[in-house]
C-alpha cells in the first residue's frame, strides 16, 4: 500500500443545496429517515457498493468507508435556498414523491430546514414565480451575499467543511462566450459589471461555494462550472468541482445499454428518447430555452460510446433525438421510452424498446448523497478542479474541450475511474483487474 494523505473526516459536514424542491427533499428525507434506521439508502454507491482493491490471493471487497475517510451521515447537518419559502417539510408534503407516512418521522428535523432566500433571476427560469429572493445590486454583490450566507450557515451550525450542491432548477442555456467565460478576470470583470446575460445567478453560487472553501457540484444541466475561468477559480481555490446533470433515468440507461451495441459490433440507424413527466421540473424544461440546456447534456451521452469516426460501417449517421413532455397527472414518476433502431449481419434492421416507469428524484436522490461526500472525500484528499472521478453519476460529464479532451460516457469505463480513485485515495494500487 502507498502511503496518501486523506484528512479525516473530522466533526460536521454542512450540505447547503440550492433547491428545495423533490430531489433535494427526497434526498434529505431519506438521508434523516436512514440516520434513525428508519429507511435504507438504497442506490447510494458510498453505502453499499464494494470495491475490490489487492489482487490475487491478496484480494479484498471493502465498502468506501474501510478504503478511505468518508463521512458518516450523522454527521450531515443540511441547508438550503429557494425561491419559495416553504420548509423542507411543507416542500417534502407539496412535492408528493414520498408518502407522509416516510416524511413525519423526520418531520421536526425537516421543519428547521428553512431556504435561505435565493439568488434568482427570473429570465433564468421564467416560470418560477417565488418570493424569496434576494434584492441584489449586481451579480457581484449576489455572489457577496451568498458568501455570506454560507459563513452564518457554518457558524450557526458549527461546522468547518461544507459541500454546496446545485439541485435547483434547470436554467435557460448560457452559451459559452470566450469574452466572459475563458479566464477568472473576465469573469470577475463581468460580475462587476452586471452582466446578467452572460452571468447566471448558479454560477454567483458557485463562486461564492469556491471563494468560501466550499467544493461545488452541479446537478443540473447548467454550464455554470463548464467553463475555463471556474476552472481557473477551483485550481486558485485548490477545490474540487463537479458537474454536470444528474445520471438518473434514460441517460443511465442509455450510457449502459449503449455499450451492449458497441461490444457486439452491431450497427445504430437512430435512438429516440423521449419522456412525460409532470413535476416542477417537467414544468421549467418546458419552456424551450430551459429545454435547451437538457437537450445538449442529454445529446451528448451517445456520441462517445458509438464513435461515427472509429466505425463508420456501424455508426454514420445514427439519428439521435431526446424529447420531455410535460405532463402534470405524472408528477414525479416519469415514463421514458426508448426506441432503438440496429441493424446487425449484413445490414437487416431490428429494434428495440424500453419503456421505463421510473421514479425520478427516487434514482436522484442516491446520486446528491454520493456526490456530496466523494466530493468532500476529494477535497479532504487534496485533489481539486474537475472531478472526473465522479463521471458516473453524471449526465454529461465535464471535460477540458479547450484541448479536444474526449468526455467519458461509457457507464462501465467510468465504474472503473470511480473504483480506481477511490482505490489511490487509500492507498491502493489502480488496477484494470476483472473483478
Ligand atoms: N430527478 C432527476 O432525475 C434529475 C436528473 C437530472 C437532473 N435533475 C435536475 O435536478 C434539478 C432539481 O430537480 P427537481 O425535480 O428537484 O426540481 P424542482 O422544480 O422540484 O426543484 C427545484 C427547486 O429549485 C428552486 N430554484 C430555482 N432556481 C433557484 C435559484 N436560483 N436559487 C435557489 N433555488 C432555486 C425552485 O424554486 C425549486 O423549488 C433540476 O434542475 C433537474 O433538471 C433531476
Amino acid at each position: 500500500m502507498n502511503k496518501v494523505n486523506v484528512k479525516k473526516a473530522e466533526g460536521k459536514l454542512g450540505v447547503l443545496v440550492v433547491g428545495l424542491g423533490a430531489v433535494t427533499t427526497t434526498f434529505m428525507t431519506g438521508v434523516l429517515m436512514a440516520r434513525k434506521g428508519l429507511a435504507k439508502p438504497v442506490g447510494s454507491m458510498t453505502q453499499y457498493d464494494k470495491i475490490r482493491v489487492g489482487k490475487g490471493a491478496d484480494k479484498k471487497y471493502l465498502k468506501y468507508d474501510e478504503i478511505v475517510p468518508m463521512t458518516k451521515l450523522e454527521d450531515i447537518v443540511f441547508g438550503a435556498w429557494d425561491v419559495y419559502p416553504e420548509n423542507a417539510y411543507e416542500s417534502a408534503i407539496n412535492c408528493e414523491v414520498l408518502k407522509e407516512k416516510d416524511i413525519n418521522p423526520v418531520k421536526d428535523e425537516l421543519e428547521k430546514i428553512v431556504p435561505m432566500k435565493a439568488a434568482f433571476d427570473k429570465n433564468f427560469a421564467k416560470r418560477l414565480e417565488g418570493s424569496n429572493v434576494k434584492d441584489c445590486k449586481n451579480r457581484w454583490d449576489m455572489m457577496e451575499q451568498l458568501r455570506e450566507d454560507i459563513r452564518n450557515f457554518k457558524k450557526a451550525n458549527g461546522v468547518d467543511r461544507v459541500v454546496v450542491l446545485w439541485s435547483a432548477s434547470t436554467e435557460v442555456y448560457v452559451p459559452v462566450n470566450k469574452k466572459v467565460h475563458y479566464t477568472l478576470a473576465d469573469l470577475e470583470a463581468a460580475m462587476k459589471a452586471d452582466d446578467k446575460e452572460n452571468i447566471a445567478p448558479s454560477m454567483c453560487y458557485a463562486y461564492a461555494a469556491l471563494a468560501e472553501g466550499a467544493p461545488f457540484i452541479m446537478g443540473a444541466p447548467n454550464t455554470t462550472v463548464d467553463i475555463p475561468a471556474m476552472w481557473e477559480m477551483a485550481e486558485k481555490t485548490k477545490l474540487p468541482i463537479a458537474g454536470k446533470d444528474f445520471k438518473t433515468g434514460q441517460t443511465l440507461v442509455k450510457s449502459g445499454f449503449a455499450p451492449i451495441i458497441g461490444t457486439r459490433c452491431l450497427g445504430l440507424a437512430g435512438w429516440f428518447s423521449t419522456n412525460i413527466l409532470g413535476n416542477r421540473d417537467g414544468l421549467v424544461l418546458d419552456e424551450p430555452a430551459n429545454f435547451r440546456t437538457k437537450e445538449v447534456s442529454k445529446l451528448s451521452t451517445l456520441e462517445s460510446i458509438l464513435v461515427p469516426e472509429e466505425q463508420p460501417d456501424l455508426y454514420t449517421d445514427y439519428y439521435h433525438k431526446v424529447r420531455i413532455n410535460y405532463y402534470p397527472p405524472r408528477n414525479d414518476n416519469k415514463e421514458g421510452w426508448d426506441n432503438i433502431d440496429i441493424f446487425g449481419w449484413m445490414g437487416y434492421p431490428m429494434q428495440i424498446k424500453i419503456d421505463f416507469l421510473c421514479r425520478d428524484s427516487i434514482l436522484a436522490a442516491p446520486l446528491c448523497l454520493d456526490l456530496v461526500l466523494l466530493s468532500d472525500l476529494a477535497a479532504r484528499a487534496g485533489r481539486w478542479g474537475t472531478q472526473r472521478f465522479l463521471s458516473f453519476f453524471l449526465k454529461s460529464p465535464m471535460h477540458d474541450y479547450t484541448k479536444n479532451e474526449v468526455p467519458v460516457n461509457h457507464l462501465f469505463q467510468q465504474y472503473a475511474i470511480l473504483k480506481n480513485a477511490i482505490r489511490e485515495m487509500g492507498g491502493y494500487e489502480a488496477d484494470q483487474e476483472i473483478d
